[in-house]
């Protein structure tokens, strides 16, 4: 792992993550041992469009039962759940952070999905899987992260099938000016890599892969993101709100996503991209 994939997960990673659920769902009056993936929808879909852009992308990418999936930052595994249990995928999840691998391996398992979701620790540009494996490459709000996107890039493609396509949902730069943080991608701007959707369709086209489609969708990701914080303030005593795996500045990232976005800093895309067969 290199010096700035170390600094982003410790940027990700709270203390014990999987406690810290576990104690979040008890609290709420959650059966542990009868765990539902409605139970875990407020925190485990951990980007700005929630559920609905993972159901949304997942259709916008034609998934479809038997299809094997690599989830790239896989978060806690909500989306690798959502494409295992509505679209019949077999979805591998890498993340880089230690943490939200165990939490999701250790929610996966209760709710007993293990055979069509695994979670492994990787790095998005060194996957540690083999070439031409997937059918389908994901990618949710994992993107700004990502320094070095040629890297990134190379590698979709050299795990992909031929004709294998990546599913990607990422923040975007908007105007050129600098965003509000912090974000929860990003405390500080050293971890912050926004390119522009034109830039995304270039960097994909340098990889050897084809552009099928790229859309904006940062309406949709405002609306998502008030009718959150309208929830949160509605019900302040929650419990299960993406606190339970952000310990801090959840309001600020939360105000300041959607002031981004609102303010034409930052855009949201969702695009599709296709290996030639
Ligand atoms: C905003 S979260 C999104 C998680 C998940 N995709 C979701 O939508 O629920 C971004 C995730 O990307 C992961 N990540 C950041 N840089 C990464 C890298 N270089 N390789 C793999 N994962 C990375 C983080 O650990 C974090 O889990």
């Amino acid at each position: 792992m290199s010096a700035l994939e170390s600094d982003i997960e410790r940027h990700y990673g709270a203390e014990d993550v999987s406690a810290r659920v576990l104690r979040a769902l008890t609290a709420a009056g959650k059966d542990l041992e009868r765990l539902t993936r409605a139970d875990l929808s407020p925190f485990d879909e951990f980007h700005g469009g929630g559920l609905a852009s993972t159901r949304d992308l997942a259709s916008f990418a034609a998934l479809a039962a038997g299809l094997e999936v690599l989830d790239i930052g896989c978060g806690i595994g909500g989306p690798a759940r959502t494409l295992a249990a509505e679209f019949g995928c077999r979805v591998t999840g890498i993340d880089l952070t230690h943490e939200f691998v165990r939490a999701a391996t250790m929610l996966t398992a209760r709710l007993g999905m293990q055979a069509n979701c695994r979670f492994q620790q990787g790095s998005a540009t060194d996957l540690p899987c083999a070439a031409a494996t997937f059918d389908i490459a994901w990618s949710q709000n994992m993107l700004m992260n990502i320094a070095d996107k040629p890297r990134f890039f190379a590698e979709v493609a050299r795990v992909l099938k031929p004709g294998g396509r990546l599913a990607l949902e990422t923040v975007v730069a908007g105007d050129g000016r600098q965003i509000h943080l912090p974000v929860f991608w990003a405390a500080r701007l050293e971890h912050n890599f926004l390119v522009t959707g034109a830039e995304l369709k270039s960097l994909a086209c340098d990889a050897g892969l084809v552009v099928d489609a790229l859309e904006d969708t940062t309406q949709a990701v405002i609306a998502n993101g008030r009718k959150r914080q309208a929830a949160i303030a509605a019900d302040s005593a929650s419990q299960l709100t993406v606190a339970v795996i952000v310990p801090d500045d959840v309001p600020l990232k939360m105000a300041n996503a959607l002031s981004n976005n609102e303010e034409g800093r930052t855009r949201t895309v969702k695009a599709l991209f296709r290996k030639p067969a």
